[in-house]
């Protein structure tokens, strides 16, 4: 397995070897880089595709991030509701594998989990739970190491099943945990696009960073959609997303996907108190309307190629593969 810390330092000594500016990453708000603010949502709904593809795959991401408690459970909730307001038909795998905060975040006690289809024989359909609004969510339950141990009839088992999902959803989005550990590497490098939030603190920035240049490293057409979360202002939010696209492009020649940004809000901690999301406790409030922006703007026709997709079934074929054989 490839050592986070050395990934780390790599990452950090090459932030290093640039000349003008993989450091600008650090500088402070308004400095060094030229602010442009996301296009403007969409706020059409007609404009969107009815359903992500009847009949194909389901549109899987993956919420990740480099450094650790940034809010990629909370934006995974609340984007997974708005979704589902918006008539797509959406499920959370819940992929911090033995953390499982989507189900407490949604308050709700799962009776089954993602290994009990395997070892306990129940069918995919009883795995997945009623979450609110419409959401559907599985819990991931044990530890990740119970997936590589699977053997590969099990693995071929869990594919199968998993691949019925592909029909009944139109999006599925795995929140992960943090870092460049190889499992959250692999889960981000298995689903269609991954959606990366940071916080504007320097450190959440250049993790960020490091996260999408071991991506680019791995596969150079990642799709990587960046969130920043947490943000005191829209100037704040535009000016780490211009500085993160910038040096991306740079110094990866990868184009980063600004989503959008969600403000610094008391309400997200009341919210999780209350295990209640946003969406639904304070569905007026800024937060929530940026949340449902990102929602339009993810969805809007022009994000997607639908071919490319490979659905469920294809981001467990490449996770499997990828635990199984690294
Ligand atoms: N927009 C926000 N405004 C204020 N506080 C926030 C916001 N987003 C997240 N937080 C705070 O950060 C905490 C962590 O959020 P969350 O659990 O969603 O992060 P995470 O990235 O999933 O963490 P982990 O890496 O542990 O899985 C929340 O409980 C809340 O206190
Ligand atoms: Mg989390």
């Amino acid at each position: 397995m490839t050592d986070q810390a050395d990934n780390l330092r790599q990452a950090i000594a090459n932030l290093g070897r640039a000349r003008l500016s993989e450091t600008a990453l650090a500088v402070p708000v308004g400095a060094a880089v030229p602010v442009s603010a996301p296009a403007p949502a969409a706020e059409v709904v007609s404009a969107l595709p009815i359903k992500a593809r009847r009949g194909g795959p389901a549109r899987v991401f993956t919420v990740t991030s480099g450094k650790g408690g940034v809010g990629k459970t909370n934006v995974s909730i609340n984007l997974a509701i708005a979704l589902s307001d918006l008539k797509y038909k959406v499920a959370i795998l819940d992929a911090d594998f033995g953390l499982a905060n989507v189900e407490v975040l949604f308050g709700l006690i799962p009776k089954y989990k993602l290994l009990d289809a395997i070892h306990n024989e129940k069918t995919i359909s009883e795995i997945v739970c009623d979450g609110p609004r419409g959401v559907k969510f599985i819990s991931g339950g044990s530890g990740v190491e119970e997936l590589v141990r699977l053997d590969d009839e099990q693995i071929a088992a869990l594919i199968s099943g998993l691949s019925g999902l592909d029909e009944e959803f139109d999006v599925i989005i795995i929140d992960t945990g943090a870092g460049l550990s190889e499992t959250v590497v692999g889960m981000s490098l298995a689903a269609d696009e991954v959606l990366l939030v940071t916080t504007p603190e320097p450190t959440s920035v250049t993790d960020a960073y490091a996260l999408i240049k071991t991506l680019v490293a791995r596969d150079r057409d990642k799709t990587v959609r960046l969130i920043v979360n947490r943000a005191e202002s829209a100037l704040e939010a535009a000016d780490i997303m211009s500085k993160l696209s910038q040096v991306s492009e740079k110094f990866l020649d990868l184009k980063l996907h600004k989503l959008g940004y969600i403000l610094n809000d008391p309400l997200v901690v009341r919210s999780v108190k209350q295990q209640q999301p946003f969406l639904i406790g304070f569905p007026q409030s800024k937060i929530s309307r940026s949340v449902r922006e990102i929602a339009l703007r993810l969805m809007e026709r022009t994000a997607f190629a639908p071919e490319k997709g490979r659905g469920l079934a294809g981001f467990f074929g490449g996770i499997s593969k990828f635990l199984l054989y690294k």
